[in-house]
């Protein structure tokens, strides 16, 4: 029998977050990026819950998975920015930019990351394209716009002389406080 794919189907219930981005066309093109990442990266449903946060900075197993990882970033991101919104009375469209890009943060992770039986080493292309490239590259091909790529390609230290949008600093923000979190209780 052939592995289980991840579709467009069942997508939502592997990250029901997506349901939270309002723009259909923009959860489209969320949908397609994260489709092209996993096929590209040979992840289906037999093996995605094998894929990690990190290979080699998390020891504790039951918290290292990337498919958890995202979802509370967006959680936190999402509660952030709703928090503000609602303290000064604004509503703007960067809430869907955040959930977005919160969402699509490490999409990259799903090509730096290989797996050989249960084991998950570095691809041969993680030295040359980090996973903030790698991403901003899956997510550029799926037609997803700039200040989404620049929350992408500026997440992790790649961005560190970058300029940075509210959004970016979110997003980036939640990613710090959900991994110090988890390497917190080693
Ligand atoms: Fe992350």
């Amino acid at each position: 029998m052939g592995k289980k794919m991840i579709s467009n189907q069942n997508i939502e219930v592997l990250l029901p977050e997506i349901n939270l981005i309002s723009s259909e066309k923009l959860r489209h093109q969320c949908i397609n990026a994260l489709l092209d990442a996993f096929e590209t990266g040979g992840w289906n449903w037999d093996n995605i819950y094998l894929c990690p946060v990190s290979i080699n900075k998390v020891s504790n197993r039951d918290m290292n998975h990337q498919i958890d990882h995202v979802r509370i970033v967006i959680k936190i991101a999402i509660s952030m920015y709703d928090l503000l919104e609602e303290n000064y009375k604004q509503n703007s469209d960067l809430r869907d930019t955040i959930i977005a890009g919160a969402l699509l943060h490490d999409i990259g992770k799903f090509i730096e990351f290989t797996l050989k039986g249960d084991t998950v080493s570095y691809s041969d292309s993680a030295k040359l394209i980090r996973h903030p490239l790698g991403g901003a590259i899956i997510a550029s091909r799926n037609g997803i716009c700039d200040e989404i790529l620049h929350i992408i390609a500026t997440h992790s230290f790649e961005g560190r002389e970058s300029s940075e949008t509210l959004a970016s600093m979110i997003v980036k923000a939640a990613d710090e406080i959900a991994f110090k979190y988890i390497k917190e209780f080693e």
